[in-house]
């Protein structure tokens, strides 16, 4: 396996490496979520190669940048046993040198939800991830069902820019309680560990309620937001269930009818961390 920091390396690297190409994008802190990425892109392609960066660009003047967990002799170690290839672990200026000024905006699907809890943030996601795209230029790149939105946004930007590849959806990976691994489950107590798994519990419960015929939005979100409000620990950012293509809120005048599904979400405070999850309910499955 290959770490190297800058652009020029990384090019060289992929040039070398004959056969397809896949690309898992993390901020490093690797957990099972990630190397679940990376296990699948193992798979499905002749190399593998992953980016720790923590993002500066993404994260709001008021978010946990600086603190953001990091473990880089960790990283490269679970990196390694899973079989990737080549690492690219930049500085901040090898992405934004000096003078940089050039981002990506994705509109409609960038307003609602984290893109209104977070200002910037997905302009952040879009801009680093085009830039990761055109660096390695990989045949697919994977990305967590974890982050639903993202997922969306990233999608929705490959197809209006015509990046020549394909977008690998991965299921999102939990703790047996429940809770979705996250690198900023490392801020929860463990009373509010205990206390985190309420998020998967009201997804599951607005989940039981669509499949036993609930489609109205606003009664989904209440079944959710009543689960949340049990729990003391729990303050609610949103609930969200909404059309997962354009994510449109259920039961408002935007939402197509019939709905393509759901996408039920929320992002909660349990203490300092600020937690997303969600469950996606395709079509078919309505
Ligand atoms: P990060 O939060 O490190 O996540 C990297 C990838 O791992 C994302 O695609 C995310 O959805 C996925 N992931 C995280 N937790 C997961 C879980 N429990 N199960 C399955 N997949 C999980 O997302 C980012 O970094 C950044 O925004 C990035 C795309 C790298 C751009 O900076």
């Amino acid at each position: 396996m290959q770490v190297v920091e800058t652009v020029s390396d990384v090019r060289r690297s992929r040039r070398a490496g004959s056969g397809s190409w896949g690309l898992v994008p993390t901020m490093g802190f690797l957990h099972a979520g990630h190397l679940a990425l990376v296990t699948r892109a193992r798979q499905e392609n002749d190399h593998v190669g992953v980016s720790i960066f923590v993002n500066p660009t993404q994260f709001g003047p008021q978010e946990d940048l600086a603190a953001y967990p990091r473990d880089l002799d960790r990283d490269l170690a679970q990196l390694e046993a899973a079989g990737a290839d080549l690492v690219w672990v930049p500085p901040v200026e090898e992405v934004y040198p000096p003078h940089f000024q050039t981002y990506i905006s994705v509109e409609e699907v960038t307003r609602p939800l984290e893109g209104a809890a977070r200002p910037g943030h997905f302009r952040g996601v879009a801009t680093v991830v085009a830039k990761l795209f055109n660096v390695f230029q990989p045949d697919r790149a994977y990305f967590g069902q974890k982050d639903a939105q993202q997922v969306v946004v990233i999608q929705r930007m490959a197809a209006d820019l015509n990046f020549p590849l394909e977008i690998v959806v991965c299921p999102t990976v939990r703790e047996p309680d429940g809770l979705a691994l996250s690198s900023r489950n490392v801020y929860l107590s463990p009373e509010q560990r205990a206390a985190a798994p309420v998020l998967y519990r009201a997804l599951s419960a607005a989940r039981d309620a669509w499949y036993a015929g609930e489609r109205n939005g606003n009664r989904l979100r209440g079944i959710m937001a009543d689960v949340l409000a049990a729990e003391p620990l729990a303050r609610v950012d949103y609930v969200s269930a909404a059309d997962p293509l354009t994510l449109a809120e259920l039961g408002t005048a935007a939402a197509p009818e019939p709905p393509h599904g759901v996408l039920l979400s929320m992002a909660v405070r349990i203490g300092r961390a600020r937690l997303i999850d969600n469950i996606l309910i395709a079509d078919s499955e309505g």
